[in-house]
């Protein structure tokens, strides 16, 4: 595994301390390297309106792209999942928007980790 991956996934479990979820109780971390090598964090963040929570990994890439960037290289998510922690549906939706060929690494926090390529994670993705 790329050494950019494993740092990548501690950002991400640093992120993951911020995560404001009192409804789920379920903490998501997130962080996103570019192609030009910057870093960018994300954690869940929930309402009381529920459906208005959004999760750890958007938080990263709309930061990325409020930002001006848009080639994203690798993203990390962690959560304290059994196997390593997949993105949502509407994530991987949003990832393949920006970047597809992007590598997704997923994380538990007993260090299991699965990585695959966005697009690989939705195949027939709605493109419009
Ligand atoms: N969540 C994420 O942040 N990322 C994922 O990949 C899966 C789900 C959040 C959304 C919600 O705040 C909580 O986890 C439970 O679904």
């Amino acid at each position: 595994m790329e050494t950019i991956f494993q740092e990548l996934i501690d950002k991400a479990k640093e992120a993951r301390a911020n995560a404001y979820a009192p409804y789920s109780k379920f903490l998501v971390g997130s962080a996103l390297i570019t192609e030009n090598g910057k870093i960018f964090t994300g954690c869940n963040i929930e309402n009381v309106s529920l459906g208005l929570s959004i999760c750890a990994e958007r938080v990263a890439i709309f930061k990325a792209v409020a930002e001006g960037i848009k080639d994203i290289r690798a993203i990390a998510v962690i959560g304290d999942t059994e196997e390593p922690c997949t993105p949502c549906g509407a994530c991987r939706q949003v990832m393949i928007e920006f970047a597809p060929d992007m590598k997704v690494v997923m994380a538990n926090l007993h260090n299991k980790i699965k990585i695959k390529k966005a697009r690989d994670l939705l195949p027939d993705a709605f493109k419009g």
